[in-house]
């Protein structure tokens, strides 16, 4: 199984850089305003230097309420510009998150399913939720955090050195040990975390395809091995984990230590230098505050660190979704025959494990043909191949010299359809049901396809084809399902049908009714249908008859009673039953 593709770094660069650059405007105005803001903040401390040496030279007490106003003045206003440029900043993260979901669920959209079934759902499902979740809460939260912190601490720091030049180096003792630390976390971060988001996906993985097959779990008495397998990738999960654990563990206590250091070093070469008039008192007070003051912004900005590196990690694999080359989109529609054609195909499910073994086959234009034999030998199979949703392993499958998978989805839809004994309802009208069948269909072509297949239900409908169906609203049975999704096909009108035990699923009576409805529906049309009643087989212009993955019998009906093989066989014991 190989995973979606991971964006690189330039990538993941590139796209941060289109995220910020659609948003231009909020984005200066959140910076401008918390620089504003942070500039403000500055002033306090300052203030404060100058009480200190106002009362050491001995001023007045109507100097220093002055001054004790103007930083009260000062705190305020950092305090609005800062909600202000807050609000902004969220409102910047909340569209771009808007932005993001919309681009991935397009990206999904576009996915051939072949990618996805390769990748494992459960890849594309933790993509979906936990990485696009990340993603959002970095864009919405850590952001905004990680530039203002940035802007605070060069600020702070610019301070110090306009307080005095030596004291600005005070400010930076502590920068050594927290810029290799920071390096050493850097490095091994990315990948600790990829890892961790691999885990994650194949631990989802296993889950969602236990749950979804529990039934057969059941019956194969297959439990226990499930259970521990979700050990298995609980464990693994855990230890990686725990990887990324360990290197918090020694990024944040290291760098709690390095905070201590520039005030320690700002006092002791503040007192140093006052001692020779150097600096005032006020000043080495206030750089002692500008420094006390930088360990908020610093620790936000490790704190954040990790969030961000998730982000970077999770925005890598979401915009991974977008490498893989979608569905080709035939630009113009390729001149398009009507021969389905199969030449040299081999398929599997498994690697290493083939379930058709060369198959060739040519389904002549406005023919019939029928395809008997017995269970698992891959009929199902070749019908997903001959419809396009499937791409063989080595062969071609092509309609009139065009290979169907490289067909536009939409395009192909209109020219091959699959019918199986799955129909889905979509939660919507009658309408909206139809309408992606045939999207520029009138609500009169609609009635009118509905009449065609005999659907009887439509006309009990309260709203007509405004009428909502699905979970809460009216539920169709099976068979009235069936019966809408024929409908459909004869709105998309297709030139070729294939019918893969349509109608097994059903009761004698709507089995019939719908046979009928089908009837109606095949007329003109190339019909490919999967039988396990002969009787199709018998009146179909061909018969194909597979066994382990291989046709090993085609011809007319007749002629094939007459050469006395396997479907001989199976009509003579048909016959003799019915
Ligand atoms: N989604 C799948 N994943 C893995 N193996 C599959 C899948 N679908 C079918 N197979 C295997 O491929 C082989 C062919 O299956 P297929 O469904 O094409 O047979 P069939 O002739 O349609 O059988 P039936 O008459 O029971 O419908 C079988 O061995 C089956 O177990
Ligand atoms: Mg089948």
């Amino acid at each position: 199984m190989s995973g979606l593709p991971i964006a690189d770094r330039s990538t993941v660069r590139q796209a941060t850089r289109e995220l910020i650059g659609r948003d231009r405007r909020a984005v200066g105005v959140v910076l401008g305003l918390q620089s504003a803001a942070a500039i403000v903040g500055l002033a306090s401390p300052w203030l404060l230097g100058r009480i200190v040496d106002e009362v050491s030279g001995g001023a007045q007490a109507s100097t220093v309420d002055r001054l004790a106003i103007a930083i009260a003045i000062c705190v305020v206003a950092q305090m609005l510009l800062t909600r202000y440029a807050q609000f902004v900043g969220h409102r910047f993260g909340e569209r771009s998150v808007a932005r993001l979901r919309e681009q991935f669920v397009q990206r999904t959209l576009d996915l051939p399913i072949s990618a996805v079934e390769r990748a494992g759902t459960g890849d594309l499902a933790t993509r979906s939720s936990v990485d696009v979740t990340a993603v959002g809460t970095a864009v919405r939260d850590v952001l905004p955090i990680m530039v203002i912190a940035t802007a605070q601490l060069l600020l702070l720091c610019g301070a110090v050195f306009v307080l005095h030049p030596l004291l600005g180096l005070a400010a930076l003792v502590g920068l050594p040990t927290i810029y290799a630390v920071s390096r050493w976390y850097l490095r091994r971060a990315g990948p600790a975390y990829l890892a961790e988001g691999a885990a994650a996906a194949q631990l989802t993985e296993t889950l969602t395809a236990t749950a979804e097959g529990a039934r057969t779990v059941e019956a194969l008495g297959l439990s226990d091995q499930r259970v521990e397998h979700g050990t298995e990738r609980i464990s693994q999960l855990w230890s990686r984990r725990r990887a990324t654990l360990a290197l918090r563990s020694v990024l944040f206590p290291a760098v709690e230590a390095s905070y201590a250091l520039p005030i320690a070093a700002a006092l002791l070469l503040g007192g140093f230098f006052l001692d020779r008039g150097l600096v005032t008192l006020g000043e080495v007070v206030a750089a002692a505050l500008y420094l006390q003051q930088s360990i908020d912004p610093l620790d936000r900005l490790l704190q954040y660190m990790e969030p961000t590196q998730r982000g970077i990690a999770s925005f890598a694999r979401v915009l991974g979704v977008g490498q893989v080359p979608p569905q080709p989109r035939g630009g113009e529609a390729p001149p398009i025959g009507r021969d389905l054609v199969m030449r040299g195909v081999r398929f599997s499910y498994a690697a290493g494990h083939d379930v058709l073994h060369g198959i060739d086959l040519d389904v002549n234009p406005g023919e019939r043909l029928a395809v008997v034999g017995p269970s698992g030998a891959g009929k199902s199979t070749l019908a997903r191949l001959l419809a396009g949703l499937d791409e063989p392993r080595t062969g071609v499958v092509s309609l009139g010299g065009y290979p169907v998978t490289d067909l536009d989805p939409a395009l192909r839809r209109r020219q091959i359809a699959l019918v199986t004994q799955e129909h889905h309802v979509f939660i919507g009208s009658v309408r909206d049901n139809l309408a992606f069948a045939a999207p520029d269909a009138s609500d009169d072509q609609m009635r009118e396809a509905l009449q065609t297949v005999g659907a009887a239900w439509y006309d009990e409908l309260p709203d007509g084809l405004d009428t909502e169906l699905g979970d809460g609203a009216r539920e169709l049975g099976a068979a009235d399902a069936q019966l809408l999704a024929l409908a459909r096909i004869v709105l998309a009108d297709p030139h070729t049908l294939i019918l893969d035990e349509a109608t097994a699923a059903l009761d004698p009576t709507t089995a019939r009714r719908t046979e009928r409805a089908l009837a109606a529906v095949l007329t003109g049309r190339t019909v490919i249908a999967i039988a396990h009643r002969l009787n199709t087989a018998h009146d179909a212009d061909r018969v194909a008859v597979m066994e382990n993955g291989r046709i090993t019998e085609l011809g007319r009906h007749d002629d094939l009673v007459r050469r006395g093989g396997a479907y001989a066989a199976l009509w003579h014991s048909w016959h003799a039953a019915h």
